[in-house]
């Protein structure tokens, strides 16, 4: 950002509060010469961001898409809500290694006016505002991966105009940017993340840091927790734990078959082409797949206490893996079961509709992808078939019900999506565990998609007795009450292992960190 256009944003500021005190006193009596959404950006994003929802229909506060930006292309034109006239180009940097953009902005309506823009691929998002009429860059010094550059190349970087009086959001949002930039993949934006947000500690742990795992000490029902905490895949889960509360961002289930032969079953395993879909796969491969695997994952095994293993009906978990095997990870519900309650759920500066924003700016640039992730769920919601975004949420306000409130609303384990069931990875291993009887009789009465990582691993059906843990597990100085399999850091999972599970838990449970706080019986 230039420093002119941080000096106008300060005296813009100062005229505002001016305003804001004077306002204060002689009230309506006051004919203030600004509109109010010129004033929205400088406030503070808790006063701007309700004030905002009220005065529009949560349609107005979507994302406005102005247009592509490729390098083959001439610039693009277009009226914006400050500047009516606006035209931006992209170069290509010498060699490809970049790009630049450029945005010129003229004809400001007022002078205290701003336009804010968020600029996106799916590998990044980024975004400026304006204040001065004049040509304003923005660089992108390299790409996140070749398949970055060919997708500009051939979609180019989408545009998006947004209501200004989501500056303070996106400014509180600055923490969890660099998650998705090019230097924040590293690891240490990941830990230093998970430390302040979650409280999490990260101790480093004494070699080694594998085990070697005797697959005879290893049985079916046997639950595997994963935390990637590097690159594209370590930014993910990041913010997945920081949402749900969860101190693992994946997971996968063991399996015995008849011959004694150790089988994992995973929600989420990406396949030659690159697509994720469930599988069962022999141990030895997938163990294999985890040591190589260049997210850093550490590695948990919990087993189940032998009294839920002596009940855990084998055949009944291997006919479910065969039934889901080969079929999509459940993009259509993911989101939805940390979405509980209306207000509880979305850390600072999230709230329901930011997710709308990001959805529908992600519809933009993945269509596929998004009608997979929540038009079909939404559309399930309202008992309707094949709405888009932008008709879902015009139907929400002609029934009158908030978007929030449809977020919120349970989803169903036998509602069948158009390529089937749909199971995250923890759903996956759940409903596994519903089939081989873990649950016994309030089985029908658990919605496992309802259930986040941590609800799983909180569940009161695992080994409580240290000494009956393996003798590979962990390494000499650990003392954990499961056994880390790999991994540099002391995996935590606070509250592991101590809820009984209860008829239709986990509906209405709110997730803010970072304590997490847990009603009982939520
Ligand atoms: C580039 O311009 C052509 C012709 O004007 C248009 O059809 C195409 O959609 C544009 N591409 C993008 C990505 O905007
Ligand atoms: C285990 O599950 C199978 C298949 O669902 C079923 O036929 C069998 O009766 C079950 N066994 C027990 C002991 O419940
Ligand atoms: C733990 O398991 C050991 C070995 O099976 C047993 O001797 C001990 O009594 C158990 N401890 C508890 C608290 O159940």
């Amino acid at each position: 950002m230039p420093s002119s256009d941080h000096r106008r944003l300060r005296h813009a500021v100062v005229a505002w509060m001016l305003i804001a005190l004077l306002g204060c006193e002689v009230g309506e009596a006051l004919k203030v010469p600004f509109r109010v959404n010129d004033v929205l950006p400088v406030l503070p994003r808790q006063i701007s961001w309700p004030v905002l929802n009220n005065l529009h229909s949560a349609v107005d506060l979507l994302p406005y898409f102005v247009g592509s930006l490729t390098p083959s292309n001439a610039s693009i034109k277009w009226k914006g809500a400050c500047f009516y006239d606006n035209t931006a180009k992209i170069e290509l940097s010498p060699a490809s290694q970049g790009a630049v953009l450029y945005v010129k902005t003229e004809a400001a309506h007022s002078w205290t006016c701003m336009d804010l823009y968020v600029f996106a691929t799916p590998y990044r998002i980024t975004w400026d505002y304006y204040f001065s009429s004049r040509e304003h860059t923005l660089k992108f010094d390299s790409w996140e991966e070749p398949a970055e550059l060919e997708y500009v190349k051939q979609h180019g970087v989408s545009v998006f105009l947004m209501p200004s009086g989501m500056l303070g959001t996106l400014l509180s949002l600055i923490d969890v940017l660099p998650l998705f930039s090019n230097t924040g993949w590293g690891q240490n934006a990941n830990l230093e993340f998970l430390k302040k947000h979650m409280g999490a500690t990260f101790e480093k742990r004494s070699q080694p840091w594998r085990a070697y795992i005797d697959p005879s000490d290893v049985h079916s029902g046997d639950f595997l927790a994963v935390s990637k905490i590097r690159g594209r895949w370590g930014g993910f889960e990041t913010l997945e734990k920081w949402v749900t509360g969860s101190f693992a961002g994946h997971t996968a289930v063991c399996l015995k078959d008849e011959l004694g032969n150790l089988w994992v079953g995973e929600s989420g395993h990406e396949n030659e082409k690159g697509e994720e879909i469930i599988v069962a796969i022999p141990w030895e491969e997938w163990w294999e797949l985890a040591l190589k695997d260049n997210s850093n994952p550490q590695i948990a095994l919990l087993p189940l206490h032998p009294e839920i293993r002596a009940k855990f009906n084998n055949t009944a978990a291997w006919e479910y893996a065969r039934s889901m095997s080969g079929k999509p990870y459940g993009y259509h519900n993911m989101i939805f079961s940390w979405i509980d309650t209306v207000a509880d759920n979305y850390p600072p500066p999230l709230d329901a509709h930011l997710v709308i924003s990001v959805m529908s700016m992600w519809t933009r640039l993945q269509p596929a992808y998004s009608a997979n992730m929540w038009n079909e769920a939404l559309n399930k919601r309202l008992g309707t078939e094949g709405l888009d975004l932008h008709d879902i949420i015009v139907e929400t306000e002609k029934r009158g019900i908030p978007f929030d409130e449809l977020l919120t609303i349970p989803e169903q384990d036998e509602w069948e999506y158009s390529d089937g069931k749909s199971t995250t990875c923890v759903a996956f291993i759940l409903s596994m565990y519903k089939e081989a009887g873990v649950f016994g009789p309030i089985s029908s009465s658990i919605q496992v998609t309802e259930f986040t990582i941590r609800d799983a691993y909180m569940l009161r059906i695992f080994e409580d007795n240290q000494t009956r843990l393996p003798r590979w597990c962990n390494n000499e100085n650990d003392q954990l009450p499961f056994c880390q399999i790999l991994g540099e850091y002391r995996m935590e999972l606070p509250g592991y292992n101590t809820l009984d599970p209860y008829a239709n838990m986990n509906e209405y449970c709110p997730s803010l960190p970072p304590i997490y706080d847990r009603p009982s019986r939520c």
